[in-house]
């Protein structure tokens, strides 16, 4: 009997497809109870028939009914669409770990309803922890529910705290490659592509994280994540440019030690660490050799060059649904920006602006409640809306 079994939330997508690379890696040991994705019906097709799934999920009714009329497996997978199955795929009594692999606020739902019962969840998507981190560890902490962070950071810290978030870290190094523009001087960033942009020099990764790399918003993200995941202030929370990718993060102790994991750039490593946890899976992966890589440089982060990441550290400090709003605002944006609606400096002036906006709506004591408190669900998705309509907004402008 497998050890496991698993619904994959966003299985066509890079991290669904390396989650899904190292089950076939772990034979015998996760069933696939599960797979859900959004508009790419041939890959989901292929998945179904190599990893015979009792349900397909496709957001989408029309796609789903398309999908229904392919009869995947001879008609005996069930095809459910819209939120309503991607919950349900999340609670399913019979699933141990949900992979919350999805792209963006739309897995806020599936995730909760997974903590709600009391699921093993792995997550990658790190916007539900923007919207809602503290409503969810909450709620894990009362439902016995285990959150196996995924983001190869988070799962750093995880690594260093032995598997244990209860551990209480000191401090924490968050590490950053810096992105493609890195090395670039600030009067060259108008003129830059989506195709340079969509470049990352080390992960390879799905456009909307690959654009957040580039601006380092996912770096903002991913300190509110680990906000959340490690009850940590933000003042205890520090971000290092490392350009080789290697240290994946460090923690610190009270006493001054300081752990890191290394590794080479891989996600199939912490997703392997999230799939077996508590129990290491044999992995057989490229080894880092620390000889070929020769040096390892850690540097400060210019405000200048990254302001998106300074933008979301202001948000987390503002508290209340601002970060959900700035997630909301930086989604629009960016699938704006990938559209090639503006050019690649409008991306922090938009959501500069967002969070102006945000700030004197909360002065002038106008903002709708969500946006000074996320006590629900609702209320984050609220403040993820209310961002995504000021974006929309100014970018109609
Ligand atoms: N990629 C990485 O290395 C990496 C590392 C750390 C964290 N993360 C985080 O992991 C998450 C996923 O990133 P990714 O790079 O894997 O993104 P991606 O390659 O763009 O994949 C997104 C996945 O979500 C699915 N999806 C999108 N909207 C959906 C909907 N409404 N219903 C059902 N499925 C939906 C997509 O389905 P279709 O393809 O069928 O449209 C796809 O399977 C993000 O939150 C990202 O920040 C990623």
């Amino acid at each position: 009997m497998a050890d496991k079994t698993l619904t994959i939330l966003g299985s066509t997508g890079s991290i669904g497809r390396s989650t899904l690379d190292v089950v076939s890696r772990s034979p015998g040991r996760f069933r696939v109870h599960a797979l859900a994705a959004h508009r790419n019906l041939e890959l989901l097709l292929s998945q179904i028939e190599r990893y015979q799934p009792s349900v397909a999920v496709v957001y989408d009714d029309e796609a789903a009914h398309r999908l229904r009329q392919k009869r995947p497996l001879g008609g005996r997978v069930t095809v459910l669409s819209g939120m309503a199955g991607l919950v349900e795929v999340a609670v399913d009594p019979g699933v141990n770990q949900v992979v919350s692999g999805m792209v963006g606020a739309i897995g806020l739902e599936p995730t909760y309803a997974a903590i709600e019962r009391g699921k093993e969840v792995a997550i990658a998507n790190k916007e539900t922890l923007v919207l809602a981190g503290e409503l969810m560890v909450n709620l894990a902490s009362g439902t016995g529910s285990r959150l196996l962070p995924m983001d190869s950071e988070h799962n750093a810290i995880f690594q260093c705290l032995g598997g244990n978030p209860d551990r209480m870290p000191h401090r924490i190094v968050l590490t950053a490659s810096g992105g493609p523009f890195r090395d670039w001087p600030m009067e060259r960033f108008a003129d830059i592509t989506v195709e340079q942009a969509l470049d990352h020099p080390n992960w390879k990764m799905g456009p909307k994280i690959t654009i957040d790399s580039a601006t380092m918003m996912n770096k903002g993200l991913e300190v509110v994540e680990a906000r959340w995941l490690f009850g940590l202030p933000p003042s205890r929370i520090q971000v290092l440019i490392h350009r080789q990718s290697i240290v994946h993060s460090m923690v610190e102790f009270r006493d001054g030690s300081t752990l890191a994991q290394l590794g080479l750039p891989d996600m199939r490593t912490p997703i392997s660490y999230c799939l077996g946890w508590p129990e290491r899976l044999p992995l057989d992966l490229p080894r880092l050799d620390l000889v070929q890589v020769g040096r390892l440089d850690f540097e400060s982060v210019p405000e200048t060059k990254y302001p998106c990441l300074f933008l979301a550290l202001e948000a987390l400090e503002l508290g209340g649904g601002a970060p959900a709003a700035l997630n909301g605002a930086n989604e629009t944006v960016v699938a704006a920006y990938l559209d090639r609606a503006f050019p690649f400096t409008s991306i922090p002036r938009i959501l500069r602006e967002v969070l102006g906006r945000l700030r004197a709506e909360l002065a002038a004591s106008t903002a709708p409640e969500c946006l000074g408190s996320v006590r629900t669900v609702q209320d984050a998705i609220g403040a993820d809306r209310w961002g995504r309509e000021a974006a929309k907004a100014l970018i109609a402008n």
